[in-house]
């Protein structure tokens, strides 16, 4: 008799946008003439930047000889892709951050997933509400939530986030270990300043807490003014672990790369107060459960920092934020309070109904498929959450379905 992990027991049995597939899977089924147009899951839909698939091509055809075949790569990640990023997204910005304190992984959902790992069973971890899903779930999965009641877990301290505070969390009014951060933020579209960044900064140094921050968006940024990265707040290096994506930066998200920071300066507690660097804890975890992205994957995702990949990453992205003021300003003529969009591809619009309610109406009615805010917590009740991932036309047409939908 195998003993199971109970605490997945306490999980909702499906993951958010496994149920959003089904829900929109049955709709199908039953009104197979309908076109769906998905707007839900932030899924990119572009071809790669023409520099990232010239990259991706030589690459591949270095594996078929042997004289330049690769095998097994640098466990952290080949050094050629991690000295590009140390340098263009972070010491051209003055953050302090080294080659060697990059992590190339397959993806920000692992890493964010997985970090958790590297902590105490009991430790008090603060958690935005709302919030991309993995967060929470992966605490939960690790034993760090207790009873769910009314929708929240106990012993999870939850930060919300709401239109009273422009959907960027307070400070916790208890003490916590860990906290994660998102911005530009994931499912609102909400962005930090760098003066309210460093008030997280400050409180973290001050009560030796742990930033876990989820940047897989900044490339949506358009405010100049606003950080790109933790580590251009000082003092972040001591408390901060930095995640990073070329999901939705280059149309990554079949393909797959992505990086985390783990400064050196970063260091965690054992029970006797010593400490440990967190850095050769990770380099520890991911070299005994990970054997890294392949070679022609990470040539492809060099070459966005070339000249021309620049230049073509960022048509890709402007190509995106253009949907996305169609959609806010659409969305705004048509009643509905929203924010988001404007340095984030995600808008968040407020819907005068129950969210799962106002998702169903707009796949039945519209065929059009968003993402109920319930489904990234409780303060995500009475929203939706509007991707900009997709074609214009779509985009386009969607807004025009939606405008059709009677109570929509
Ligand atoms: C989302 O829609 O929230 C994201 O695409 C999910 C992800 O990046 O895993």
């Amino acid at each position: 008799m195998i003993r199971i992990n109970e605490n997945y027991l306490k999980l909702k049995p499906t993951y958010l946008f496994s149920e959003i597939s089904k829900r929109v899977n049955a709709f199908r089924e039953s009104s197979p003439d309908t076109e769906i147009i998905r707007l839900g899951i932030g899924d990119v839909t572009k071809a790669l930047p023409q520099a990232c698939l010239d990259a991706f091509h030589r690459a591949v055809d270095e594996m078929s000889q042997d004289s330049t075949f690769k095998g097994y790569g640098p466990e952290q990640g080949y050094a050629f892709l991690r000295e590009k990023i140390a340098e263009a997204d972070y010491r051209s910005r003055g953050a302090e951050v080294s080659a060697d304190e990059i992590f190339i992984s397959d993806g920000a959902k692992c890493d964010t997933a997985n970090i958790q790992e590297l902590f105490a069973p009991d430790i008090r971890v603060a958690i935005p509400d709302p919030v991309y899903p993995v967060y929470l779930d992966t605490n939960v999965m690790s034993g760090r939530a207790g009873d769910l009641t009314d929708g929240r877990y106990d012993n999870i301290v939850y930060l919300d986030c709401t239109s009273d505070n422009g959907f960027v969390p307070s400070l916790p009014r208890e003490k916590v270990d860990v906290i994660y951060l998102c911005f530009p933020n994931n499912p609102t579209g909400a962005a930090i300043t760098r003066e309210h960044l460093k008030v997280w900064v400050d409180y973290a140094r001050e009560h030796k807490a742990l930033i876990l921050y989820d940047a897989a968006y900044e490339a949506f940024i358009r405010d100049p003014s606003l950080p790109r990265s933790i580590y251009e707040v000082e003092g972040a290096r001591e408390i901060a672990i930095e995640f990073r994506s070329f999901s939705k930066t280059a149309g990554f998200t079949g393909t797959r790369c992505a990086f985390t920071v783990v400064p050196k300066s970063c260091m965690g507690y054992d029970a006797s107060g010593d400490r440990h660097s967190l850095h050769a804890f990770w380099n520890r975890r991911q070299s005994t459960m990970f054997n890294g992205v392949s070679y022609p994957v990470q040539r492809a995702a060099e070459a966005v920092y070339s000249e021309e990949g620049r230049l073509q990453v960022r048509a890709l992205t402007d190509y995106y934020m253009g949907n996305a003021s169609l959609i806010r300003e659409k969305i705004k003529s048509l009643g509905y309070p929203c924010t988001g969009g404007e340095n984030s591809p995600y808008i968040w619009v407020r819907t005068g109904m129950d969210s799962w309610g106002f998702f169903d109406l707009l796949l039945s009615k519209a065929g059009v498929v968003c993402t109920p805010g319930a489904g990234f917590g409780r303060c995500g009740e009475g929203y939706i959450r509007i991707s900009a991932f997709n074609s214009r036309e779509n985009a386009e047409r969607a807004m025009e379905r939606i405008a059709r939908v009677p109570n929509a």
